[in-house]
Parts: C-alpha cells; structure tokens; sequence
C-alpha cells in the first residue's frame, strides 16, 4: 500500500518544511506546486513566465496550469513509496480534477493532513523566511536558522528571500487562502480523509504530531 498525502494549509503553516523530512523518513516523493512553478520561472518556461503575474501578486495561478502540472509529475513518478502533494489541490475544482486523476489510476489518497495555525503567527514566519535557490528547504532566521548563514545546510546552495514573501504579498496569499483553499477543509473532511495537526508548536513538535497522525491511518 502506498502512502499519498496531500499537505493543506495556509501559507507558512510549513507545509514545506514537514514534507522535506516527511518525504525522506517514508521514501516519499515530495510535490510541491509553488516549488515546481518557481523552478519553471528559473528556466523561463511559458508555464513560468505566465505563473509569475500571478505569484508576484500573491493570487493563485490558474487551475488548468496547476491541474496539468501535478498530473504530469504523478504519471512520470518513479519508484517511490507514495508521495506528499504540498500545495496541491488549492481549489474545489483542483481537487475534483485530482480525484478524477487518481481514480484513473486507481490510486485513493492515504490522507489530507491540516496543518492548524493561528493566522497571526504566519506574516512573522513568511517574512523571515530564507529559502535554497538550489533545492528550496525553507529556513527562518529565528525559529529555524541555518547552521552557517546564508547557507542551505542540506545542499550548501545560497539562501534568498522570496519574492512573494513581501508583507503586501503575503496579505493576499492569505486572503486567497481563506477564500479559495480553506472550502478545501470540508471538502476532505466530508470524505473522510482529513487529519488536524497542531503547527503552532516548534518544528520537531510539529513532526513527532505528523508521525502520529500517521500512525493512526
Ligand atoms: P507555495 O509555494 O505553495 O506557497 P504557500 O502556500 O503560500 O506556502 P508557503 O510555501 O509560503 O508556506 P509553507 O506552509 O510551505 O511553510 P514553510 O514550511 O516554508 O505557493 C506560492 C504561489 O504559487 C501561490 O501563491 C500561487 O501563486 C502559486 N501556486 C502554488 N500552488 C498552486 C496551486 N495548487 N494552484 C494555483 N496556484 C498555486 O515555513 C514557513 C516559514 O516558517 C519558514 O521560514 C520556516 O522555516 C518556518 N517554520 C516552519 N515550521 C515552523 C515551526 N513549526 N515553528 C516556527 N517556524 C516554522
Ligand atoms: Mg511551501
Ligand atoms: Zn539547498
């Protein structure tokens, strides 16, 4: 039985930081969407260049991109023991789609994993957040710093902010949440699929309640 996760909650809740570790303690393959279309805009593909209107302004990239993107990533999967979607789906309609997907490939999520948070911790997060230009783990200056400054500590690749980590981005990332992504907590629910964990408590807090969620299933 595979393991397939999908990682939902609001921006710097650390949906990326959990699916880093996750992924390598399970011999998960790790999708994350915002990665993939940053990593596309790095290459100048059209797919990038037409995301980046959106992402620069905090606003959610059309479905189709996102849909189509994912589904390629989930047909070229290699031998993998599952995978955790980090951002992915966004929207009822992304997550319909991903349903059609997966039944197709008669492939049922394992879980939807919450990540809980209160919206007043998340702007302190985002804005001092440092990310790898080489493999994107996420860092903070205070509550997670690197071990040498300004250096990714799992690939030595230099560390930048991101460009959508501006206070007015953020404002929106978490406006597009609320309107577009949380409906997405009813959806699973409903199916039986959703599992709350607490991401207000230190990174490893946050881990050792993943495992256990986990355990659960
Ligand atoms: P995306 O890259 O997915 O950004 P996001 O959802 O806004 O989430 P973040 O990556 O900002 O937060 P995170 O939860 O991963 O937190 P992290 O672990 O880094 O999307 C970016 C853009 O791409 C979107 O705005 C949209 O334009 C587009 N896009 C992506 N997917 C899309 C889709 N499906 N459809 C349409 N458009 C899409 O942690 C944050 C910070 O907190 C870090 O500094 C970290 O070190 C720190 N931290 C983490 N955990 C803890 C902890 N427990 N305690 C203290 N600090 C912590
Ligand atoms: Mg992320
Ligand atoms: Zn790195």
């Amino acid at each position: 039985m595979s393991l397939d996760l999908v990682f939902l909650g609001p921006p710097g809740a650390g949906k990326g930081t959990q699916a880093k570790t996750c992924a390598e303690r399970h011999g998960l393959s790790h999708v994350s969407t915002g990665d993939l279309f940053r990593q596309n805009l790095k290459e100048e593909t059209p797919v990038g260049l037409m995301a980046r209107g959106f992402m620069d302004k905090g606003l959610l990239v059309p479905d189709e991109v996102a849909c189509q993107m994912v589904r390629e990533c989930l047909e070229g999967e290699g031998d993998t023991e599952g995978f955790i979607l980090d951002g992915f789906p966004r929207t009822i309609a992304q997550a319909e789609t991903l349903d059609g997907d997966l039944s197709r490939m008669q492939r049922p999520l394992t879980a939807v994993v919450s990540f809980e948070i209160a919206d007043g911790m998340l702007t302190e997060r985002l804005t001092g957040r440092l990310t790898c230009r080489d493999c994107s783990t996420p860092f903070h200056v205070a509550f997670n710093p690197p071990e040498q400054e300004g250096v990714c500590d799992a690939c030595a690749g230099e560390l930048c902010t991101r460009d959508d980590d501006t206070e007015q981005a953020v404002g929106a990332r978490l406006s597009e949440y609320r309107d577009k992504s949380a409906p997405l907590l009813d959806f699973y629910e409903t199916r039986g699929l959703l599992c709350g964990v607490d991401a207000a408590q230190p990174v490893d807090g946050v881990s050792a309640a993943l495992e256990r969620a986990l355990e659960d299933r």
